[in-house]
């Protein structure tokens, strides 16, 4: 028996010494697969914070046009006058007004300016806002009524008069 036994581990020992083998090899697959993965971890770690910052810069970006859009339009309701007085001028009044087209006091005649400015602002704001006679309405058009008073207190001022900056409280009210 003592003889038997040796031969039966040595007939098992080739068997052993494989499956050892096989789980040495699977071990060490095990832990290349392991290492790999830490290094691919390592790498995505590595890497990620400049992808995860650009992905927040663009979304900066995006957030600022979007409040940029959205500033425009709280600015145009809350302040409806942006353009000066001299901007309505160029605009919308000079084609009559810097000639005289049409009868219209010209810009600077203080002459031309001075009865009308004894009116007084109100008046004169009306009279653009709604026309007079040869002058079609300037309200409606591609500027506010508030802005048509800055161009009327433009004008008026450049012929004599000394209107302050018009408010919408002054509006006349027709
Ligand atoms: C199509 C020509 C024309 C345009 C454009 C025009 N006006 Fe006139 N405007 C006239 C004429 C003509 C008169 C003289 C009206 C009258 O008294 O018979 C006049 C008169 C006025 C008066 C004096 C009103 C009064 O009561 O005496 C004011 C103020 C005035 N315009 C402002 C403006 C402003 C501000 C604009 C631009 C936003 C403008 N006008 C654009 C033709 C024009």
């Amino acid at each position: 028996m003592s003889n038997h036994s040796p031969a039966v581990s040595a007939s098992e020992t080739p068997d052993a010494g494989l499956v050892e083998g096989a789980k040495r090899v699977a071990a060490m697959s095990a832990g290349a697969v392991v290492l790999i993965v830490g290094v691919l971890i390592a790498l995505a770690v590595v890497m990620s914070p400049p992808d995860a910052q650009d992905a927040r810069l663009s979304a900066d970006a995006i957030a600022k046009r979007i409040a940029r859009v959205g500033a425009v339009e709280v600015r145009d309701a809350s302040a409806p006058a942006t353009h000066t007085g001299e901007q309505v001028f160029a605009g919308q009044c000079s084609g009559c007004h810097a000639s005289g087209a049409l009868g219209a006091p010209k810009f600077g005649d203080k002459a031309a300016w001075s009865a009308r400015i004894a009116k007084g602002f109100a008046a004169l704001w009306e009279s653009a806002l709604h026309g007079k006679n040869a002058m079609p309405a300037q309200s409606g058009g591609q500027f506010t009524d508030l802005e048509v008073a800055r161009g009327v207190v433009y004008m008026a001022n450049a012929g004599g008069a000394k209107f302050p900056e018009p408010t919408e409280s002054a509006k006349p009210a027709k």
